[in-house]
This record gives C-alpha cells, structure tokens and sequence, in this order.
C-alpha cells in the first residue's frame, strides 16, 4: 500500500475530484481528514470510504476554507485524532462563468477568496500540525490547479486570476519553505466530469469524450503524495500532457513503454515538444507505468 498509515488532509472532498482523491487514498491505507462544507456530501464520501477500505481511519468536518477560524479548529480536530499531517490537499474550488464586464462583483471576491485566498487558510491551518522533522519522508502540500494557467479561457476571468496565483504562491512558498522538509506541488487538470465543469449533469453518464472522470486524476495525487515523489518540488502535472504520454505508452512497443528510460527516445522522436514538457516528469511517468502494470 502506497500510503500506510500516513495522514492526509483533503479539502473539497464532499464530491468531484476531491471525493475520489480521498477514496483512492484511503484505498492506498492513508487515514484522512476530509473537509466541505455540506455535511450530507462529506458524510456520503466517508460512507463510500468506509465500505471500500474500511481500515482507513476518517475524521470528517464541516469547514468553510475562506474562515480561518472555523479551519484552524477543524485541522487541530484533525491533529487530535489522527495526528500529524504527512500531506494536505487543498483541492476546494469554485467557479461561475460570465462576460468580464458583467461580472457580479461579489461572484468575483468570492472566486478568489475561495481558491486563493483558501489555499493560503488551508497551509497556515495545516502548517503547524505538519510531520516535517523527515528528510526522507517530506511532509506534501498539494494544490488543485486548472488549465485556466496557463491557457486563460474567455468569460472565466475570476477563476483564471485565482488559477494563476496559485501557481505563483506555490513558487514562492517553494522556496520559502525548502529547507523545512516541506514540498509544494500542483495538479492542473483538463476538464473533469464534476459538478464545477457540468452543474447537475455532472456523472450522469453523458460527458463529452474529452472530460475526464474525476478517478482518471487519482494516479497524479498518489503519486505525489507517496514515498516516489519525496524530492519532487514546485512541480506542475498538466493532466492534459500526462493523457496524451498515456496513449503513448499505450500504442509505443513493449520494449519502449516499460520504464521511463527505455520511453524517452521513443518519446522524443513522436513528439519533441511533449517530450520538453514532461522531462523532468520521468518518476511520474514510471509511477504511471507500474500503476497500468
Ligand atoms: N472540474 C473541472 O473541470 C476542473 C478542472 C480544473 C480544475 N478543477 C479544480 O478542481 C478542484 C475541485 O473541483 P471539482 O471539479 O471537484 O468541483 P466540485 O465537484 O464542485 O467540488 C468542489 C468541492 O469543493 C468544496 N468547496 C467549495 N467551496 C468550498 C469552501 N468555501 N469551503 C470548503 N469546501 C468548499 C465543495 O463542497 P461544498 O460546496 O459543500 O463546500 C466540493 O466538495 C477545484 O479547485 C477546481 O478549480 C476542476
């Protein structure tokens, strides 16, 4: 099990991307701290856990991540009955689509507030309660990124402000934090079949072909959530790139898709420019490889 007893922090985890994060870690053996703030949603993801990997201890709580206050009691809950964080998610997003001038100005506060200013509550809710005394076993802060950074679709101005400053937070706690055992890394998906891109439609069985299931994110989080991933810093997985390595991986010859160095010539020689995007990628993309295994 990739994650044995290690505890992890989730937020957002009440449906959507967060949900199956939370399930594939407790499958991985990891006790979980899940945070939303509709308590039949979270009660419904720990139910989930509970009956699929019902050794994982889940300790949920009904949090609003733009109130710092109501977050820090949450997270010292959290500390007291599971103990230190090895990693936190901050995954809890929000997002409304309209023209920039007519943006309601209030919408706009409360994008940023909750996917930016949510972020930073959640690291300083967490700081103090994270296992960071391990070289060798890092304590993880995770963000949950968009391809609004760097691709800024129209009509989305809020939601691409708020998915650009995460990516510049991350740099600069990155380097702020470095020599504290401390890493920041950030999964930036494509579209994903979840309430957020789709309303109420979301899971009902009839997404366009380019929207991923929340579950297809699940290998990225673990990854860098595990022991594989322990000097993997500041990094961006574009989930986009890391789609299209997976279909070649897939149609590459048996002695070319076993390992990230017998892929990367292949790889070079496909496409040069996924090659540029994903070379520092190759414990990632040897996870993914033993993951299909
Ligand atoms: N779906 C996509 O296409 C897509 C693409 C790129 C990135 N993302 C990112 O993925 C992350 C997860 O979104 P999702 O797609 O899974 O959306 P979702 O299904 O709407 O889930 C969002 C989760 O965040 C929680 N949340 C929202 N505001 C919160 C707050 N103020 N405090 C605490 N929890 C809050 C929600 O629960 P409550 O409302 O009950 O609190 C819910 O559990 C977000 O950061 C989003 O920007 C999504």
């Amino acid at each position: 099990m990739l994650l044995k007893g290690k505890n992890i922090i989730i937020t957002g985890a009440g449906r959507g991307i967060g949900r199956a994060i939370s399930i594939a870690c407790a499958k991985e053996g990891a006790n979980l701290g899940l945070i939303s703030r509709t308590l039949e949603e979270i009660s419904e993801t720990k139910d989930i856990i509970q009956s699929q990997a019902s050794s994982s201890k889940v300790v949920i709580k009904v949090a609003d991540v733009t109130k710092y206050d109501d977050l820090s009691k949450a997270f010292k809950e959290f500390y007291d009955e599971l103990g230190q964080f090895n990693g936190v998610v901050a995954n809890a997003g929000y997002s409304r689509m309209w023209a920039t001038h007519e943006f309601i100005n209030e919408k706009f506060s409360e994008i940023l507030d909750i996917n930016v200013l949510g972020v930073f509550y959640t690291f300083k809710a967490a700081y103090g309660f994270m296992k960071k005394d391990d070289k060798k076993d890092k304590a993880r802060f995770l963000i949950t990124g968009s391809e609004a950074y760097p691709y800024a679709p129209q009509r989305l101005t809020a939601y691409v402000a708020s998915k650009y400053a995460v990516v510049g937070m991350q740099k600069a706690m990155a380097t702020e934090y470095k020599r504290e055992n401390i890493t920041f890394n950030m999964v930036l998906p494509t579209q994903v079949d979840t309430r957020l891109l789709r309303g109420k439609n979301a899971g009902d069985g009839n997404k366009p072909d380019h929207v991923l299931n929340p579950t297809e994110l699940n290998d990225y989080y673990l990854f860098l959530l595990s022991d594989d991933a322990n000097k993997v810093d500041d990094t961006l997985i574009f989930t986009y790139d890391i789609q299209d390595i997976k279909k070649l991986l897939h149609d590459a010859p048996v002695d070319k898709n076993d390992s990230w160095d017998n892929f990367k010539d292949y790889l070079k020689e496909k496409s040069s420019e996924l090659y540029e995007k994903v070379k520092n990628l190759g414990k990632l993309i040897d996870f993914i490889i033993s993951r299909e295994k």
